[in-house]
């Protein structure tokens, strides 16, 4: 049996692999950390609520005492860590809640998984999920980051995300705590919160609302589907080499004005509206401060070392990603309304 500690089970990525662990392993308990944040919603787990293998436990990672007492409860044998504040426009207006969480949350995992461990390291496991964002920004007409590509953070949220990676390594290196960690581009698909820019703008066509296109709409990202990023995860942590980092894409880059189109035709589709009819919704505004121009991610050395290849097209992926938000519509709603927050308040109460 394996006790696995999910960090961020609640949020987007996070529901995605839980969902597929608890499913694939049943022989393992999956133990889903979470502090239940405006962006963790035990609403995206009610599938997996009820299995014998799951377990949900409300705790922040900056709490070392409670994240000790977690590993010694439950047997911590791996942990995959993905929780964090996630959104660059937040970290942006409040950068201490990223360094706090991202930086120092990290950093209380650590040493509780060294603490718990230490004397026999043998098949154990910390593995640290993390973003291109880490790697800057390319230019516009070419390159792609790899596994190699110096880290050259930008935003508070990169830099935060960075420095965790960092503190990661300096685990490995300092005191041989088994690691992993993996950089991913941006993701989409069911249960991301409409923060973020596909659900966000599915929610305003749906409602009529402006679509604001940051600075010239010229900036590209990388997208990948995230049941493929959550295969990824579960291939890297069984099968990857221990120390070692994994770049996560789907070469699949995308303007964004170009992307928005392709969102507005889908979704008009969908909705029965006439094609083009959303398009006046889009709306220029000034540009994100220090907005990287370029993400692209060179994800070969996973290919060729574990055999990982996105499942899914882009059109297919987008196709399914609009029908779930049209079809799931009440889940948009109570995020928005903060419906779902009185749903965990009453489950598990909820800190201040
Ligand atoms: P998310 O914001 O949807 O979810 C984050 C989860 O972490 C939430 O459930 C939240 O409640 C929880 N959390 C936040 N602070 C916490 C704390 N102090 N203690 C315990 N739990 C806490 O994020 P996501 O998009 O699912 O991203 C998950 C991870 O993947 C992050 O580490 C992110 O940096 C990384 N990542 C995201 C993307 C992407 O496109 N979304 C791409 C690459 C990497
Ligand atoms: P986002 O989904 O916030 O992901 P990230 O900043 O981590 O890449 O944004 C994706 C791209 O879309 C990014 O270039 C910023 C842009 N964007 C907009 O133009 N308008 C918006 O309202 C949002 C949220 C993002």
């Amino acid at each position: 049996m394996r006790n696995i500690l999910v960090t961020g089970g609640a949020g987007f990525i996070g529901s995605h692999l839980v969902r597929l662990l608890v499913n694939k392993y049943p022989e393992y308990r999956i133990v889903n950390l979470d502090k239940l944040t405006y962006a963790g919603n035990l609403a995206n787990l009610r599938d997996v609520e009820g299995c014998p293998n799951y377990v949900f436990v409300k705790a922040d990672i900056c709490d070392f005492p409670a994240m000790q007492r977690i590993f010694s409860e439950y047997g911590i044998d791996g942990v995959i860590h993905l929780a964090a504040e996630s959104h660059v426009d937040r970290s942006i207006k409040d950068p201490f809640s990223f360094a706090r969480t991202n930086v120092m949350g990290t950093l209380s995992l650590l040493q509780a998984a060294k603490l718990a461990w230490e004397g026999s390291y043998d098949d154990k496991l910390f593995y640290h999920v993390s973003t291109d964002e880490v790697y800057g920004s390319l230019p516009a007409d070419g390159g792609f980051f790899t596994e190699k590509t110096k880290y050259d953070p930008h935003s508070p949220y990169s830099a935060s995300k960075a420095s965790s990676d960092h503190f990661v390594r300096a685990y490995h290196d300092t005191y041989g705590l088994p690691i992993k960690l993996s950089n991913c581009s941006n993701n989409y698909g069911a249960f991301q919160f409409p923060e973020k820019l596909i659900p966000l703008f599915i929610n305003n066509i749906r409602h009529n609302k402006p679509l604001p296109v940051y600075g010239s709409g010229e900036n590209v990202r990388d997208w990948l589907f995230v049941e493929d990023h959550a295969r990824a995860i579960d291939l890297i942590f069984h099968e990857g080499k221990v120390g070692e980092t994994y770049n996560i894409g789907g070469f699949n880059e995308w303007r964004n004005i170009d992307l928005i189109k392709v969102i507005i035709r889908v979704t008009d589709r969908l909705l029965g509206r006439p094609e083009g009819a959303s398009l006046p919704l889009i709306t220029y505004v000034a540009d994100r401060a220090g907005h990287d121009v370029r993400y692209a991610i060179d994800s070969t050395k996973l290919k060729e070392e574990l055999g990982w290849e996105p499942s899914l097209q882009f059109e297919e992926g987008i196709e399914k990603t609009v029908k779930w938000y049209l079809e799931n519509q009440q889940w948009l709603d109570d995020v928005t309304s903060g419906e779902y927050e009185k749903y965990y308040e009453n489950m598990y109460g909820r800190e201040s």
